[in-house]
């Protein structure tokens, strides 16, 4: 039977401290490289969500031994390539974009084929944004249903370097070239439009030979294959996507106030901050502190009774790409008319999340212009919901999710959310927060 949350209350006004679960992105990143080094590594706070236990089970199949401790995940990697290939292994990405492209680029050696299979909503993904490039370095790729999971990977005892253009700002595809180049012969090139950047920062704290020059719209990197990673530990600090979608409750819910404790403010994260910021959210980061190139703080954000409309600079989209949803709430408060341009990639995510984002704005009364690419979002200061709204067949992407929760939260109505289970995918501990916040949820 299909599970569903309601929520009936509008949240009072709060002043709370919270901390939000592991970065998911340095989680799935460190899996797959602890199990590239030799000897145990462990990591401390690694966020525990079915996307990352995705990883862990597929590094496990690969021969991968794993363990958990109270505190920390212990990884035994056996160094590069050091995969035990089973024959017939069928590996299940379930909802995780990120493993299932970033996988392909660590199986690059497969002597034997491996098939790669996802839930519902992974499964309507394209995955020719990285098969096409990983096929330039030697590997052989086989779909049922062209572009699409479930695929089988060949791999190729030799694997040549190859020069390759990322030019959709997607971490992603960058990342599994940046894999796949860890056991090519020379150097592999990438000239990547601007993306997060946790992969060249956890290889250069590895010492994998790599070089980045950074211009304003391209990153280029070139990496070459290292003769061995040693071990080692890491401790996953917050989740700033996470994170952001109790920054933007707190906005809403007036008078509210709420610090955040030990968040990754990578820049290239952080987009949504500064967008928000621009709107006239009061947001400010203390306890700096570097750790292994990423940059970690506190963030104290406070309620804003007079957010201002933006018309987004494009060059915030990557920085800010999964947090739109969430942004799209605090325009939807916001004075005047807001527009978000050159964002189709959001339409490539778990859900077709523009069209989603406009279609909740549309049920809690908000209007907007939505095309292919871009939305325009006319603010409501005084929005009320006082209605019925219903959201379902959603893809049960996590971010719809808390989209729909934190908008009945300030607003108001009576939702009924379907598919609550869809959170565990990146934020088990989502709900629980919201009712430490006051929320009622049920
Ligand atoms: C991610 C990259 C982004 C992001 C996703 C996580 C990553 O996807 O949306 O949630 O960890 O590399 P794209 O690379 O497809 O933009």
């Amino acid at each position: 039977m299909t599970k569903i949350l309601s929520i009936q209350n509008k949240i009072k006004a709060f002043d709370k401290k919270i901390q939000v679960a592991g970065d998911k992105s340095l989680s799935i990143r460190w899996v797959l490289l602890a199990s590239q080094a030799l000897g145990k590594s462990k990591a401390f706070n690694l966020l525990m969500s079915e996307d990352v236990i995705a990883a862990i089970n597929a590094m496990k199949q690969l021969g991968i031994n794993i363990k958990f401790n109270k505190d920390y995940c212990q990884i035994q990697g056996n160094g590069l390539n050091g995969f035990k290939y089973e024959k017939n292994l069928s590996i299940d990405c379930k909802n995780s974009g990120t493993l299932g492209r970033l996988i392909l680029g660590l199986l690059i050696k497969s002597p034997h084929k491996i098939k790669i299979i996802g839930d519902k909503s992974l499964s309507k993904r394209d995955f020719s944004r990285v098969t096409l490039p990983l096929e330039r370095f030697g590997a052989k790729f086989f779909y049922k249903v062209k572009n699409k999971l479930p695929l089988t990977i060949l791999g190729s005892e030799s694997i040549k370097s190859i020069k390759y253009l990322e030019s959709k700002g997607s971490a992603q595809c960058k990342s599994s070239i940046m894999l796949a180049a860890l056991n090519a012969s020379g150097t592999t090139f990438i000239k990547a439009k601007k993306s997060r950047n946790h992969s060249e920062l956890l290889f250069k704290y590895l010492k994998i030979p790599i070089k980045i020059k950074k211009t304003k719209k391209f990153d280029f990197i070139s990496v070459k294959k290292p003769k061995k990673i040693d071990a080692f530990n890491y401790k996953i600090p917050g989740d700033i996507s996470s994170s952001s979608f109790f920054i933007v409750l707190t906005i809403l819910a007036n008078n509210s106030k709420l610090l955040i404790k030990n968040i990754n403010v990578n820049p290239s994260r952080t987009g949504a901050i500064r967008i928000l910021k621009k709107m006239g959210a009061k947001i400010s980061f203390s306890n700096h502190k570097n750790y292994r190139g990423e940059k970690i703080c506190d963030i104290l954000v406070k309620g804003s009774k007079n957010l201002k409309s933006i018309n987004c600079p494009t060059e915030l989209n990557s920085s800010a790409i999964d947090e739109f949803l969430i942004i799209f709430l605090a325009a939807a408060k916001a004075k005047g008319i807001s527009y978000f341009k050159d964002i189709s990639e959001l339409n490539q995510k778990e859900s077709p999340r523009l069209n989603w984002g406009s279609k909740i704005l549309n049920m809690m009364g908000i209007k907007t212009l939505l095309t292919k690419n871009s939305i325009k979002i006319y603010g409501q200061p005084n929005l009320k919901i006082i209605k019925i709204i219903i959201i379902k067949n959603y893809l049960k992407d996590h971010r719809i999710f808390m989209m729909s929760v934190i908008a009945a939260l300030p607003f108001g109505g009576k939702w009924k959310i379907h598919n609550p289970e869809s959170i565990k995918t990146s934020f088990p501990s989502f709900l629980r927060i919201i009712k430490e916040l006051g929320g009622k949820v049920n």
